[in-house]
């Protein structure tokens, strides 16, 4: 799928069945991720893939479509490596998301679902304290066609030289 579809498609997907997903296309969506940018390029980013049934029960704690999936990607940063650590792992995220949308799986980003019981998900995964758990997206097989949420029309969000100058 070419970028500006894939742009164009990716939508938040919660209704998600299981899927297959081939260790090749595991592999570029994770590799999607790595390549996004990083201040400083500091990249304080990992990336925790789970496939045990049992694991991913846990997580659905933090949303129920988590359930339905057999494939969850979490992003997990050190703080005190970067003060950017946010902003990475949200570019990390998105390259994930529009990777996903390309090769044709659901997902959602899970992060503020995720973040009510952090502590409670961190255990689980294993998650040293020190770092953050902040997002987990389910690879799955959308079970509608996806729709992406309605967004600002360009005219509104868009100010030509100053601040208030719209077209
Ligand atoms: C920082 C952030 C946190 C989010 N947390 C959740 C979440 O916990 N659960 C969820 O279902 N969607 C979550 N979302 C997805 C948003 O709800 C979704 O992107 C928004 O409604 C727009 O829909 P769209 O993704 O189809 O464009 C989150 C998105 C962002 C950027």
């Amino acid at each position: 799928m070419e970028l500006f579809e894939a742009i164009s498609k990716r939508a938040s997907v919660r209704k998600l069945k299981p899927v297959e997903v081939p260790e090749g296309d595991l592999e570029r969506i994770l590799d999607a991720g790595r390549r996004a940018p990083s201040g400083r390029n500091t990249q304080p980013v990992d990336f925790i893939v789970i496939r045990d049934p049992e694991t991913i029960q846990g997580l659905a704690k933090a949303q129920s479509c988590i359930a339905d999936v057999s494939l969850v990607i979490a992003l997990v940063a050190d703080p005190e490596k970067s003060e950017f650590w946010l902003e990475d792992i949200a570019a990390a995220t998105e390259n994930m998301l529009l990777a996903m949308t390309a090769l044709g799986y659901g997902s959602v980003w899970i992060e503020g679902t995720l973040l009510r019981a952090e502590s409670d998900h961190k255990k689980l995964l294993g998650v040293p304290e020190n770092l953050r758990l902040m997002v987990a997206l389910p690879v799955g097989a959308p079970v509608e066609s996806p729709q992406q949420a309605e967004k600002r029309p360009l005219r509104d969000v868009v100010h030509w030289e100053r601040y208030g100058n719209r077209r």
